[in-house]
């Protein structure tokens, strides 16, 4: 049943290519320019005259509501919150009819999310949901959605999920963005274009294996480790670092790379291995200074880049190239070899990767 892997979470990892592409078939159509997806056609009044739409979720559907407040702003132009589910459903939020909540989650079965939403239904608003289980929970509490087609995650350390909810997020996006007018008609284009070549880039990111699992030897012994990224990739560092903490067990965390100088640097010392994820695209040219002040503190640098990168390369520690896509889309696979570093370096730590201890795959309670 795992198909020939050792682990369902590295099953999971090498079935993304396939599932992104599950995700958006019949719903993208990149030589016709179309874009469409039921749940948001029927709705689309609703979405395109809200004030406001609030991301609710948890985890790692919560980091992917993160990536889609980014594209959802930058394409269609309408404010988007992001907030954990736990603490908007305790703090009173302003909340109304003028607002779309987007509620993520895998399970659809998150006791928080699924509190969230019964609350923003109470107060209005109209609630869509992405989900990966059919039929589950937050998916019939919903007026409306748009499944992942995941299919099913048996690792408890998200993966597939987390892609394939940012593929649905980013379709929305540029559905919105296509009605509003907001984007201009030969990027709407690159960008279907653009998102119908991820799977075969992700089978591309994939071939990082080889040498996430070299560095994963060299430091799987370490006690931290900091994640780096910025823009769109900021919330891929978070969840770097949740993945790792998860399955590994070793304290890590992720922060916009800028912030870095606001408390994080004192950490750095030459135990300190800090990934940076350094694509091409986005704000390469700050990274890079980022990189450099890592490096005069002596941390360990392990950088993502875009293949055929020099600059990043001559500075860092160990790179690890991905192929180039643009920004906005960059998370799906700068994603793929933080997924796969932190699995060789629990299975070189001996954890149990698919069932790491006091984690559950629904959380059912609050
Ligand atoms: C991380 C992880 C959790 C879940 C979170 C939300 O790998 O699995 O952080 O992302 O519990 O779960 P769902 O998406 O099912 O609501």
């Amino acid at each position: 049943e795992k198909g020939g892997y050792d682990h369902f979470m590295l099953k999971e990892i090498y079935e993304q290519p396939n599932v992104i592409k599950d995700t958006y078939r019949g719903r993208l159509h990149a030589n016709e320019g179309i874009i469409q997806m039921a749940g948001v056609e029927d709705n689309l009044e609703k979405f395109i005259n809200a004030e406001r739409i609030i991301i609710v979720a948890c985890g790692t559907s919560w980091h992917a509501g993160l990536v889609a407040e980014y594209v959802i702003e930058e394409f269609s132009r309408i404010p988007v919150e992001v907030e954990y589910a736990s603490e908007f459903r305790y703090r009173n939020p302003i909340i109304s009819s003028k607002d779309v909540v987007i509620a993520i989650s895998q399970s659809g079965e998150t006791a928080d999310t699924l509190a969230a939403i019964k609350l923003a239904k109470e107060k209005g608003a109209f609630v869509f949901g992405v989900c990966n289980v059919v039929g589950s929970s937050i998916s019939r509490e919903t007026h409306a959605g748009a499944y992942t087609h995941a299919g099913p995650e048996i690792g408890v350390a998200s993966t597939k999920a987390f892609t394939t909810q940012i593929t649905v997020l980013t379709m929305i996006a540029l559905r919105l963005a296509k009605v509003k007018g907001t984007l201009s008609n030969s990027d709407f284009h690159r960008y279907l274009q653009e998102l119908e070549l991820i799977p075969e880039k992700v089978l591309e990111a994939l071939s990082t294996n080889d040498i996430a699992k070299e560095i994963a030897t060299k430091y799987k012994d370490a006690s931290n480790c900091l994640y780096l990224g910025r823009g769109y990739n900021f919330p891929v560092a978070l969840e770097g670092a949740l993945k790792l903490k998860e399955i590994s067990y070793i304290h890590a965390e992720g922060y916009p790379a800028a912030e870095m100088k606001h408390g994080p640097i004192a950490l750095i010392d030459e135990k300190m291995p800090v990934i940076v994820i350094a694509p091409k695209q986005g704000h390469y040219d700050k990274v890079v200074s980022n990189i450099q002040e890592i490096k005069s503190r002596s941390g360990k640098i392990i950088a993502v880049v875009t293949k055929g990168d020099t600059q990043v390369k001559e500075l860092a520690d160990h790179v690890i190239e991905i192929p180039e896509t643009s920004d906005a889309l960059s998370p799906l696979i700068t994603t793929i070899p933080l997924q796969l570093l932190s699995y060789h370096i629990a299975v070189l730590r001996d954890c149990n990767v698919d069932q790491p201890r006091n984690l559950a795959k629904s959380v059912t309670v609050e």
